[in-house]
C-alpha cells in the first residue's frame, strides 16, 4: 500500500488494513441486520412479539466466529510484534540521545549527527535514551515508535527498503519545544552512506563550533537559517542590536561575542524579547565558546 520505506511498513500496514477490513465489513454487517430487523419486526407488523429461548447453534455461531476473528488479529500482530522487537543479527548499530528538543545520534566510530544516515538495505539497530524528560521516537514511513526514557535504553529497529529522506518526529510531549524536536533520517545508497562514514570530519574552528552546537542540541532551540524555534535564531546574531529584558527592565544590547560567551555561561540574565526564560544551562568549556562564536561569526 505504501511501497518503498522499510520492511517493517508492509508488516505493521498489512495487520493494520486487516483490523480495518475485518471491522468494516462487521460495521455493515450490523447496520444491515438492524435495519432489515426494523423493518421486519417492527411494532405495526407484529404488535406481539414471539420471545426466543435457547439456541445452541446460534450462540456457538456468535462465539466462534468472532474468536476466530479476533485470534487472527492476535496472530498477525503477535508475529509483526515479534518482528519489530527482535533486531536481526549484524545490525548497524546507532546510539540515539534524546533532549528538549533535539535528536542526537551517534555511530560506532564516534560520528555524530543530528540526523540519522543509514545505509540502504542494511539493518540498522536503535539504543534510545533521554537525558532530561520523556521523549518517543517516531518515523512514520516505516511504522516504527518507542519512547525515549531517562535513566533507560530502549530499543527500535529498521530495514529501509527504499533511498529518500524519511521524518522524524517526538510523539511524546516534552515542553514548549515539541513541535519543534524532528529530524530527518536519510536513507543513502550503501556506497555513499560509507563514504560519509569514513570522511574525515571538516577540520577548522568554524566547523568544530557547527559540532558542538549539534552534540550540545543547541540547534534544537536555535535555528541557523533564520527560522523561529523556541529560542532566537543563530543567523546574523553576532553583531545584531537587541531588545532584551533584564530584571523586567527593557534594554538594548549589542550581541557580539562577549555576550554570547556571558550569556551561555549565566542563561536568562536578560530575555530576548518575545521568548521565555528557558534556557537550560550547558556545560561548556572554553574551547567549546571559541568554536561556537567561530562558527557563529560564518552566520553573520
Ligand atoms: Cu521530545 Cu516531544
Amino acid at each position: 500500500m505504501f511501497p518503498g520505506a522499510a520492511v517493517s511498513t508492509g508488516k505493521v500496514d498489512s495487520a493494520f488494513f486487516f483490523i480495518v477490513a475485518s471491522s468494516g465489513l462487521l460495521l455493515l454487517l450490523v447496520t444491515a441486520m438492524m435495519i432489515i430487523f426494523v423493518v421486519r419486526y417492527g411494532h405495526r407488523r407484529r404488535p406481539h412479539p414471539q420471545p426466543v429461548k435457547d439456541n445452541v447453534a446460534l450462540e456457538i455461531v456468535w462465539t466462534v466466529i468472532p474468536l476466530a476473528l479476533v485470534m487472527v488479529m492476535f496472530y498477525f500482530g503477535y508475529v509483526d510484534f515479534e518482528f519489530i522487537r527482535n533486531p536481526p543479527a549484524g545490525a548497524m548499530p546507532v546510539q540515539v540521545t534524546a533532549r528538549q528538543w533535539s535528536w542526537l545520534f551517534r555511530y560506532a566510530n564516534g560520528r555524530e549527527d543530528d540526523v540519522l544516515r543509514v545505509p540502504l538495505g542494511r539493518p540498522v539497530a536503535l539504543s534510545m535514551t533521554s537525558v532530561d524528560v520523556l521523549h518517543c521516537l517516531y518515523i512514520p514511513a516505516f511504522r516504527i515508535k518507542e519512547d525515549c526514557v531517562p535513566g533507560m535504553t530502549t530499543h527500535l529497529w529498521f530495514d529501509a527498503d527504499a533511498a529518500g529522506t524519511y521524518e522524524i518526529f517526538c510523539t511524546e510531549y516534552c515542553g514548549v519545544g515539541h513541535s519543534h524536536m524532528r529530524s530527518q533520517c536519510i536513507v543513502m545508497p550503501a556506497a555513499d552512506f560509507d563514504k560519509w562514514y569514513a570522511a574525515p570530519e571538516e577540520a577548522g574552528l568554524a566547523a568544530a563550533g557547527l559540532k558542538i552546537l549539534k552534540s550540545k542540541g543547541c540547534l534544537g532551540c536555535h535555528s541557523i537559517d533564520g527560522s523561529r524555534k523556541v529560542g532566537p535564531t543563530f543567523k546574523s546574531l553576532i553583531g545584531l542590536q537587541q531588545a532584551v529584558t533584564a530584571a523586567s527592565r527593557a534594554r538594548t544590547v549589542t550581541v557580539d561575542a562577549e555576550y554570547v560567551r556571558q550569556y551561555v555561561l549565566r542563561p536568562n540574565v536578560d530575555v530576548v524579547k518575545g521568548y521565555q526564560p528557558i534556557m537550560p544551562n550547558i556545560p561548556v568549556t572554553n574551547e567549546d565558546l571559541d568554536a561556537i562564536i567561530g562558527y557563529l561569526e560564518t552566520l553573520r
